[in-house]
């Protein structure tokens, strides 16, 4: 038998029952097979031992080493015994193929492996930090950038990538919120949407697509006081309404899968948590594909205190609804008992399984278990000269300008400047967290970038980016004295975020504040460029510096994206995803806040929402960013007064560019619910559309406003719109004051 009985099989049944669709796609025009069934599951299944079946539940990571793969022998062997069906952490079209023959070629069906990767924001190309490329406001660039990296994933023998990451955050303690998307919902939805159509295409067959996991379900954005893996805490109500949004938005769109978070959610971890994996997502939003725990997810619950052991907790989980068990070893060393003995049921593992083996036929993998892994497609399509001008596209789309006093930037061509800064000189850090494949060789720092562009570059580091120490202040000083314009590039050292990455001070590290401090002294105009991956209390720098500019990690072409910017070659177009408090006292701090019963309105007065030290605003709200021009907007106009169910209002509000530079805004709409039978947010998000215009053009931008745009989960949590009057505003920041009213029938 072996290999021969599953490709007669395929054969045999591909060709005599043909596939059958179960049910439409959340959006059919591109999901072509995203919820096909696939008979030859059904028949492996018939055939398939219990221990062949655990073994598709089971996924490892490969062993891998800085000189190249190398192959445990215990993974290999679980291959070939068919006690293990998936693999991550195992990537180019050589090494997955060479484990692919093994599981095709050595194991009794022939079932193929799975090649699973943190893809995270590009494979070999590398994007922006995702905080970053959700900072562009640009759905269909980030789709692009979303593409190459499975382009790039699928030639190097992938199928699976553990994106995107659509954990709403609004704790920049945490390091995992430059993972996400920032604050807000909505958008979030929109680049959710965005990225896994960009992986997954119209096509999951097709060999240039991967899978997109949908993580981490849920709420792990939100641990307590911001430190990775805490406790999660919030009504059903604020989950549903702040944090499901964008992994619903991400199921929708046709993603194949999901990921277990590490964290609680009312009392049970998630990766054994009926509610989330099985009441919600699959009852409720009708998700057919399977879910993976996160890394030893399963054995935590035994940390968690909710299983006794590492076989309680894999029967737990399975039984929730959790398909896969990625990296614990539980499902593979005790599910064969926990099913004989009946606590695991026969049909509960058959779905699991099923789930599995149709997201593995969805990929086309039953007809050729090879197809991705291509020396060829390899090297034809990794960092190709698109891939890296929409590297850079994203990366100058991303940058977000938070200062521009006396119109600093752009600086001049040809212009000295003095480049300061332990940052400067990085590529590395350029890249960021979770950079998939990515390396630095060929990465411009931006001090290289810069001197292209300049006359005359001076540099000193100053300092490092995190260890005290201020011996080098005297250099740097004497360097920023000897060129007309000072650069500082400040900011986090790339690992201090992403994952394990908490902090319980979000000020710049190490002494880079004093060296600022120093710098400024001198009189020479400065401009600051940040590289870092949270939003940070940026309130003495924004003082001392001329022009602030948020980089974020900006990628493989973020040098040269920054440069571009600096020197005028490109126009800064992105604005913030997520708001940058005045200090971390004022955590959590976002635009969607309630109203409260004592709303701060009478400045001065003391029973009312606010601190006694510090402002309620925050030093840079959500969608807030500059550019070298400047635009005004008309008071929005509505089409009627009001609509009711079924119906729609259009506003439209008129954007001039009032400057001398062509610039690209980013028109907002924001909506307030004045009434409803439970508490609402002062403004919610519900459009957006960047804009592009030249000195003195207008364009009225136009959005159309359904009862989905007024709906929320009410008082007896059933999902709508309430009748009442909403107001509108449409404005270049979340602050906008200037609305028009209209009212809601229903
Ligand atoms: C992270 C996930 C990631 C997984 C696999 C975990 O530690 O939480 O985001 O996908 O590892 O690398």
């Amino acid at each position: 038998m072996k290999r021969s009985l599953l490709f007669l099989l395929t054969v045999l049944l591909l060709a005599s029952c043909g596939r059958s669709s179960v049910k439409p796609a959340a959006d059919p025009a591109r999901a072509a097979n995203f919820n096909k069934s696939y008979p030859i599951v059904d028949s492996l299944l018939k055939v398939m031992t219990l221990e062949e079946k655990i073994g598709q539940t089971v996924l490892y990571t490969s062993d891998w080493d800085v000189t190249g793969p190398s192959i445990r022998a215990g993974y290999v062997d679980d291959i070939r015994a068919g006690k293990c069906g998936n693999i991550f952490n195992a990537y180019t079209a050589d090494y997955t193929r060479r484990l692919q023959e093994i599981a095709v070629n050595e194991t009794r069906l022939g079932i193929p492996l799975l090649f699973g990767y943190d893809v995270i924001h590009g494979f070999r190309t590398i994007f922006p930090i995702n905080l970053g490329i959700s900072a562009s406001w640009d759905p269909e660039l980030i789709e692009q950038s979303a593409r190459i990296a499975a382009r790039e994933a699928a030639a190097a023998g992938l199928h699976w990538t553990y994106s995107p990451m659509c954990d709403i955050c609004v704790e920049p303690r945490w390091g995992r919120i430059s993972e996400g998307a920032g604050e807000d919902a909505f958008l979030g939805s929109a680049v959710a949407r965005a990225m896994v159509h960009g992986y997954q295409g119209a096509d999951l067959e097709d060999t240039l697509t991967i899978a997109a996991c949908v993580k981490h379900f849920a709420a792990y954005g939100a641990p307590h006081a911001g430190r990775d893996y805490n406790t999660v805490d919030m009504s059903e109500r604020w989950l549903r309404e702040f944090y499901l949004p964008p992994y619903k938005a991400a199921v929708d769109a046709g993603a194949q899968t999901v990921m277990a978070s590490f964290n609680e959610y009312d009392g049970t971890p998630a990766t054994a948590n009926a509610h989330l994996l099985t009441e919600i997502l699959r009852d409720e939003w009708g998700f057919d594909g399977f879910v993976v725990s996160d890394y030893t997810g399963v054995m935590e619950m035994v940390n968690h205190g909710t299983s006794a052991d590492l076989s309680d907790a894999s029967i737990q989980a399975l039984n929730a609804g959790n398909d896969m068990d990625m990296q614990s070893g539980g499902y593979s060393e005790f599910l064969k008992k926990a099913v004989e003995e009946g606590k695991v049921s026969r049909k509960t593992l058959d779905e699991a399984v099923r789930r599995i083996l149709t997201v593995k036929a969805r990929l086309g993998l039953f007809e050729d278990p090879f197809k991705y892994c291509s020396r060829e497609r390899e090297a034809a399509l990794t960092k190709t000269d698109e891939n890296l001008a929409t590297a850079l596209e994203l990366a100058q789309e991303s940058c977000v300008l938070l200062k521009n006093h006396h119109d600093i930037l752009p600086l001049r061509q040809g212009s000295s400047v003095a480049v300061i800064g332990p940052l400067a000189n990085s590529a590395d850090d350029l890249l960021g967290t979770w950079r998939g494949a990515g390396q630095v060789d060929g990465v411009k720092s931006i001090l290289d970038a810069i001197a292209e562009h300049a006359g005359h570059v001076y540099y000193a580091p100053g300092c490092d980016v995190s260890k005290p120490g201020q011996k080098g202040f005297d250099e740097a000083e004497y360097t920023a004295r000897r060129a007309s314009t000072v650069v500082m590039v400040l900011g986090e050292p790339c690992d201090w975020t992403g994952e394990a990455a908490s902090r319980t001070s979000i000020k710049l590290p190490g002494e880079q504040t004093e060296l600022l401090k120093r710098i400024a002294a001198t009189g020479q105009p400065i401009v600051l460029v940040l590289l870092n991956g949270r939003p940070l209390d940026l309130s003495e720098e924004s003082l001392l510096a001329d022009a602030v500019l948020e980089a974020w990690y900006p990628g493989t072409m973020g040098g040269e994206a920054v440069a571009n910017l600096l020197f005028g070659e490109a126009s800064p177009s992105g604005r913030l995803s997520v708001t940058f408090p005045r200090n971390l006292g004022q955590v959590p701090i976002y635009y969607g806040a309630k109203n409260t019963g004592r709303p701060y309105v009478n400045i001065g007065a003391k029973y009312e929402s606010r601190y006694l030290d510090c402002p309620n605003e925050p030093l840079y709200p959500f969608g807030y960013g500059l550019t070298y021009t400047t635009f005004s907007y008309g008071k929005p106009v509505l089409s009627s007064d009001g609509f009711g169910p079924g119906g729609s209002i259009t506003a439209r509000a008129t954007v001039t560019n009032t400057g001398s530079r062509s610039g690209t805004e980013v028109v907002q709409l924001y909506l307030r619910d004045m009434l409803g039978s439970v508490t609402r947010p002062l403004k919610m998000l519900r459009g957006f559309e960047r804009v592009t215009l030249e000195p003195g053009e207008s364009r009225e931008v136009e959005f159309t406003i359904t009862e989905k745009e007024l709906s929320f989960w009410r008082k007896d949590m059933t999902f709508g719109a309430e009748a009442g009057e909403f107001r509108v505003f449409i404005a270049g920041d979340s602050c906008a004051e200037d609305f028009v009213t209209f009212t809601y029938n229903d």
